[in-house]
């Protein structure tokens, strides 16, 4: 496990807990010396367990069998893997450049969390879902700590206090934790989703669900998720919000289509609409934003609207969030664990598609040259 060297990753792919478990199934862990420190995770503590330290200057790429990572490494780290190496990680595939041609180039198989099958299975393993919860539960607190009211109702000598009004824009993992967070910090909360099954979450969570506008392009869904709406649709969904959006104290948005660019469902002029003193959280801003004028890693005031550009939550949960990264990465390792040592399948249903690259090709060609991407495109 090397340092992750991303700017601002604070998780760590092991932690102390996974290393014994994995030992104990006869993975031998090395982790580059301080790998954990940012987490929470002493070398002390990982040395207590079993694992062997590496160097802080640099970890023996060529001769480990795996690397189990949070981000892509540097292409000039992967370019030195051993021959036929395993690489595990949020591999950020999508569009990569250079990525497969160099995993390729050493025979790795790599395998990219975030395209692991949303099947039940899997579901010890999912990664995404780990971590949008914690980008669910971070955002709401981010908001309340930014509003300039209280988030509960409130009967104090001086009055009532009434609750504030959370929008949440998109009923995925994310979007139902921050429902759940607000309504725990006693907020009113709206939710929008455009897949017919978001409704019935949402209100068994205490959520009141806005029923996406009757349009006959309304978008199709496919194993679990939206596909992108055309721009018809999203004007209609966008003059829907906007009394939605007039009403809000707090706004999350987490609407997503995967691989594309997130769906904007917040213009400047419904921006104009909100009320000074509101926020707005944009979990998508890394995909574009669900919301104008967000920028990621910082927030952007607009009319006394605060617009916080939030791309890196989990990481700001650095312990549990590398708590829970570590044993979705330790269940599908052991799944990948045979009698002889690590078996890939690629016609495993769960390997099928998160399987990057593998025996010297790219095995989701369609994710990493997606038609407007392919090298020698302008
Ligand atoms: P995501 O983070 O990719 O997207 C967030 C949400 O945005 C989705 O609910 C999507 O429908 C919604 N969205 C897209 N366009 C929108 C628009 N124009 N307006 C409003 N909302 C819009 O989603 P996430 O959290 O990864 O979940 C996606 C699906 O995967 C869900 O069906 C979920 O139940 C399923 N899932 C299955 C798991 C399993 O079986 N292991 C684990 C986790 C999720």
């Amino acid at each position: 496990m090397p340092r992750e060297l991303a700017s601002g990753e604070r998780r760590v792919a092991a932690t102390p807990e996974t290393v014994r478990r994995l030992l104990a199934k006869g993975v031998n862990l090395q982790v580059q010396q301080g790998a954990g420190e940012a987490a929470g995770f002493g070398d002390a503590d990982f040395v207590a367990v079993g694992a062997e330290l590496a160097p802080a200057d640099g970890l023996a790429w060529e001769q480990v069998d795996g690397v189990l990572c949070v981000q892509p490494p540097p292409l000039e780290q992967l370019a030195r893997l051993q021959q036929g190496a395993l690489l595990v990680g949020l591999l950020a595939p999508y569009g990569a450049t250079g990525l497969a041609e160099t995993l390729n180039g050493r025979q790795a198989s790599a395998i990219a969390l975030e395209l692991l099958p949303r099947i039940s299975r899997a579901q010890s393993m999912d990664v995404l879902s780990s971590q949008a919860n914690i980008a669910g539960y971070k955002a709401v607190l981010l908001a309340a700590a930014a509003l300039d009211r209280y988030v509960p109702m409130l009967m104090t000598a001086a009055g009532t206090i009434q609750p504030s009004r959370v929008l949440v824009l998109g009923a995925g993992v994310a979007g139902l934790q921050a429902l759940a967070t607000a309504k725990r910090l006693g907020g009113v909360v709206y939710v929008s989703d455009v897949r017919a099954a978001a409704k019935e979450q949402v209100e068994s969570l205490g959520g009141r669900f806005i029923d996406p506008p009757q349009q006959a392009d309304k978008p199709a869904e496919e194993g679990g998720y939206a596909k992108a709406a055309s721009e018809a649709f999203l004007a209609a969904q966008r003059q829907q919000l906007a009394e939605q959006l007039a009403l809000a104290d707090i706004v999350i948005c987490t609407a997503l289509v995967p691989g594309r660019p997130a769906p904007r469902l917040i213009s400047e002029a419904m921006l104009d609409g909100m009320r000074p003193g509101a926020v707005v959280v944009d979990l998508a801003v890394a995909q574009g934003g669900n919301c104008f004028g967000t920028v990621a890693g910082t927030t952007v005031e607009r009319r006394g609207v605060q617009l916080i550009g939030a791309d890196a939550l989990p990481s700001s949960v650095p312990n549990h969030a590398s708590a829970l990264y570590a044993r979705n990465v330790a269940a599908l390792v052991e799944h990948l664990l045979a009698e002889e040592g690590l078996r890939l399948d690629p016609d495993d249903p769960i390997l099928a598609g998160c399987l990057l690259t593998h025996a010297g090709l790219c095995r989701r060609e369609d994710v990493v040259y997606p038609p407007t991407s392919r090298p020698g495109d302008s």
